[in-house]
């Protein structure tokens, strides 16, 4: 049999899974995390490059916290070894405080610096940044050339398909970011009268694909590694961005490249090995946030982890009325072993 029929990761045009120069950098697979607002900190992004993410990316770090030196906008650009190449996600309106915004994050160490055109949020939006450039291509062009100029390291940029259906200018600013020099665009296949309403437009990240020099990663509604195959087959995308499918699956990202890579499908890791997991990443949050804040932040994540497994609700409800940390560490505990015993694996 012909290797592109045993191997589902094969098509005509190549292996599916492979490095991305993104310029001058190199990731070591096409395969990454998008960011989310609120929740692609430091120890999620950290957990999710060690399941093997090509690429992680920051939270959207608005450039008027930055450039004003706001202590938790600096908090939330810092890197670590651990996740180099760390890509930093600025968002604005104002193409000096973009440029400013961006040579300071280069400073605190961003290898990449992703400039934020797809934001739907109406607070966001009502300043003229996000999903507003695009409906001033003029503006998003010269913040496009100001950070350029302001940086050494790449630049790149996120946007979706449009301001709304009648409006759909992707494939246009694409080709001007392109133009620009910027070195990847990034396509959530919705435009943002959508929010993250009906299914994204795969077919419609094809067309940007084929009108711009520089990698294109699509992005919208990756759940499982098959999702990840099928969406590279019809964007014929370098790479992909997976955002909610790997909130309590960060082991996403080993079962996508094993799929990828061979066609293996592997499981999800067992129960004892997901408390591991989730031992880890709370751990991850008092190191970095302290004590305090991580009980808050974990009660989302222990959500996330427990979607879907039997008596979650109950385990929410506890880790919700958690007075400290250490209570969520007990209850995480008891909750897994309980699962055990009752073996009810996902
Ligand atoms: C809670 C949340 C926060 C988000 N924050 C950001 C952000 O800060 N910057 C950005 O470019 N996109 C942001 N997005 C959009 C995602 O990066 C992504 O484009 C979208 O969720 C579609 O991908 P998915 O289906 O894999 O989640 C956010 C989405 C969600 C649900």
């Amino acid at each position: 049999m012909h290797a592109s029929q045993e191997n589902p990761a094969l098509t005509a045009s190549g292996l599916m899974l492979h490095q991305v120069n993104i310029g001058g950098v190199t990731v070591p697979n096409n395969v990454f995390l998008a960011p989310l607002a609120g929740i692609t900190d430091f120890p999620l992004r950290r957990l999710c490059r060690r399941f093997g993410a090509g690429l992680v990316v920051s939270e959207m770090i608005s450039s008027q916290a930055i450039v004003r030196n706001n202590r938790r906008a600096a908090k939330m650009a810092s890197t670590s070894r651990e996740e180099y190449p760390l890509m930093v996600q600025i968002s604005g309106s104002d193409p000096e405080i973009m440029a400013g915004a961006a040579r300071m994050n280069q400073e605190l160490g961003a290898a990449i610096i992703d400039i934020n055109m797809g934001c739907p949020q109406r607070k966001i939006v009502k300043t003229g940044a996000g999903a507003a450039l695009m409906k001033t291509p003029e503006l998003a062009h010269t913040i496009i050339c100001s950070v350029i100029d302001a940086v050494k390291c790449p630049v790149t940029v996120k946007m979706r398909l449009g301001w709304d259906t009648a409006s759909c200018n992707v494939v246009e600013l694409a080709r001007a970011a392109s133009e620009a020099g910027v070195a990847m665009i990034t396509v959530h296949g919705r435009t943002r009268s959508q929010m993250f309403s009906g299914q994204a437009d795969w077919e419609a990240i094809a067309e940007v694909v084929q009108a711009v020099e520089c990698p294109v990663i699509a992005n919208g509604d990756i759940i499982t590694h098959r999702d990840a195959l099928e969406c590279l087959k019809i964007t014929g995308a370098h790479g992909i961005m997976i955002g909610r499918g790997a909130l309590g699956r960060p082991w996403l990202f080993k079962q996508v490249l094993s799929f990828l890579e061979d066609g293996t499908e592997l499981p999800a890791p067992s129960l004892s090995e997901q408390y591991g997991i989730v031992r880890e990443h709370l751990n991850g949050l008092v190191d970095f946030y302290g004590r305090k804040t991580a009980l808050w932040l974990s009660r989302k994540h222990m959500a996330w982890y427990s979607k879907g497994l039997r008596g979650s609700s109950r385990f929410r409800k506890l880790v919700n009325y958690a007075q400290d940390i250490d209570e969520v560490f007990r209850f995480a505990e008891e909750y897994y072993q309980w699962l055990g015993q009752h073996d009810s694996a996902p």
